[in-house]
This record gives C-alpha cells, structure tokens and sequence, in this order.
C-alpha cells in the first residue's frame, strides 16, 4: 500500500477545542480544522467573537459551535468541556490558544493585579484546559494537546515580565505533561509563533518589522495553521514534549536586521551572481 491517512486528512470527524478562537491565530486555527473536516468547538471569553467564528465555519460548510468560557475560570472550563462532550462524545485535540498579550507595564510600575490576571490566564488556564482534556483523553487512550507559547519563553520582552514568565511556564508545562500522558498516549506540544500581524498593522509597520525577520515578511495568522494541523495528525504521533518555532527564523538571528553588520540590504541581487547568469543556458 503507497498511502496511509497519517496527515491532516486523519483529522476529519476528530473533536478539536481551540480556546481564544474568537480572533487572531485561534481563529486562524479553528477555521484551518474545519476546512479539513474536524468538529470545531470554538471557546473565547468574547461570547460574540466565538458565535462569529462558527457562523464563518458554518458558511464554508464546516462543523463549529460555541462554547464561550474564561479560560482562567474552573468552573466555566468545567462547564466547556461538558458541552462539548455532550454535543460530540470527547475531545480528540485541545489547541491552547487564549493568552493575554497586554497590557505593558516595565517592572517597577506592575503591581500584584497584572501579574495574577497575565498568569492566570495564560498559564493557570493552560493548565486547566489541560486537566480537563486529559481526563477525558485518558479514557479513550489518545489525544493532543498544543500550546500556545511566545519567543518570550526564552528571549525576553521590554515591559512583558508577566507574559514572559506565563510563557516560560507553558513550555515547562509542556514538557512535563508530556512525560505524565505519553502512557495514556496524550501527546503535548507547543506552538512558537514568531511575529504574527493578529491587530491588522499599517503598511509601515508591516514593512518595518518584516525587515528584521529573515524570512522577509511579518507572519499572518494563517501561517500558524499547517503547523497546529501537523502536530495534531498522526503524522506527528512521535513527537511530544516539544515546542515547534514558528517565526519566519526570527530567533535564529543573532541581531535584528537594521542593525546588522551585514544587513539583507548589502545581499549580492540574483542576476549580479555569476553561477546565475551563467546557468547554463546561454
Ligand atoms: N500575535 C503574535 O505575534 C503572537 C506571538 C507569540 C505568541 N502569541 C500567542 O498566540 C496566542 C494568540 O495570540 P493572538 O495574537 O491571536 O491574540 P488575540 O488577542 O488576537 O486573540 C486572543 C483571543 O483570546 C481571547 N481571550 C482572551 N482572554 C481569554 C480568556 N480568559 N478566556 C478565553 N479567551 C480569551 C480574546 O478574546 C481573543 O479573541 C496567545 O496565546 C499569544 O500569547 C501571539
């Protein structure tokens, strides 16, 4: 036999929760699912950004409801999953997405508030999803787990201390749940993304920051999709524990492009390259 469903045609009919899918990458994510077929249960805190998201799912066709929650609530999170077992008997895959990027604040001006409503959310509701979700893996003996972590998990942002720290901490999360649920054949990974354009920037701004990723481009949300899709499939089934970069190489880089000894400004232009011009067909 040449072809095995290992890739993300496997996903077809697989129950996915994707929390924060009411904009930006999540939503990115859930519409990415049901174009492949998957049943989509699209959380957000935002009860109208969820229902918007299903309704854009249901006009290409797709199977979505929602199932609006805080992510940092237990009682809410509880409530999530027992719909969505209710609706469609378990949950195939869990894609972590909700995270609280702002607001900013340098160090010396945070107070105690900020940093307990960052954690809370990004990580404590990490974990929470994650409690919930396994449970119910656990009995069918297979699942998925995706996090959403940040460059900020191991290159640190001005004024971001609470993020970074929340970040920090799904990638421990993650490594850790993947050593207690490899036996229950629960796989968990995360999702690096590098600079995603999720606020709709201007052309300069898009410009400006795409000059200082190699890739030459800031990251839309679509491109974090085939990533989720992949961890998720079984083409996946021997990764676990790991945090996959997805950044256009932004953190390959040593110093940002403007700065550069070398900047991708000075690079030799294609046709000025004798191995071009002399490629044989003259
Ligand atoms: N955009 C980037 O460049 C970037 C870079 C690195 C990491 N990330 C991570 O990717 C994820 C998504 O980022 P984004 O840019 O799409 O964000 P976004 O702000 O565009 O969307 C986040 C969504 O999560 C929802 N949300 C917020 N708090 C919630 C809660 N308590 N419960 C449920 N839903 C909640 C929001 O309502 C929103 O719809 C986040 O975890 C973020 O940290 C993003």
């Amino acid at each position: 036999m040449l072809r095995t469903v290992t890739g993300a045609e496997s996903l077809a009919g697989k129950v996915v929760v994707v929390t924060g899918a009411g904009k930006g990458i999540g939503r990115a994510i859930a519409e990415r699912f049901a174009s492949v077929d998957s049943k989509v249960a699209v959380n957000d805190i935002d009860p109208d950004a969820a229902a918007a998201t299903v309704a854009a799912i249901e006009t290409d066709g797709g199977t979505a409801i929602a199932v609006p929650a805080d992510v940092s609530d237990s009682g809410q999170v509880a409530t999530m999953f027992d719909q969505v077992v209710q609706q469609w008997g378990t949950v195939d895959v869990l894609v972590n997405n909700a995270g609280l990027i702002g607001p900013m604040l340098h160090f010396l001006e945070a107070d105690e508030a900020w940093w307990r409503r960052i954690i809370d959310v990004n990580l404590t509701g990490h974990f929470l999803c994650c409690h919930r979700a396994a449970k119910i893996m656990a009995r069918q003996g297979k699942g998925v787990i995706i996090n959403m972590s940040s460059g900020g998990a191991t290159r640190s942002h001005r004024a971001f201390t609470a993020y970074d720290a929340s970040k920090g901490g799904i990638e421990a999360l993650t490594r850790a749940l993947a050593l207690d649920l490899g036996p229950y054949g629960i796989r968990v990974n995360a999702l690096m993304p590098g600079s995603i354009d999720t606020t709709g920037m201007d052309h300069d701004a898009r410009v400006l920051r795409g000059e200082n990723i190699p890739a030459g481009r800031i990251g839309e949300p679509f491109d974090m999709t085939g990533p989720a899709l992949f961890l998720a499939s079984d083409d996946a089934g021997y990764i676990t524990g790991d945090v996959i970069k997805v950044d256009g190489g932004m953190l390959s880089q040593q110093r940002s492009a403007t700065v550069d000894i070398h900047p991708p400004s000075r690079f030799p232009k294609l046709e000025d390259l004798d191995w071009y011009t002399d490629r044989g067909d003259s």
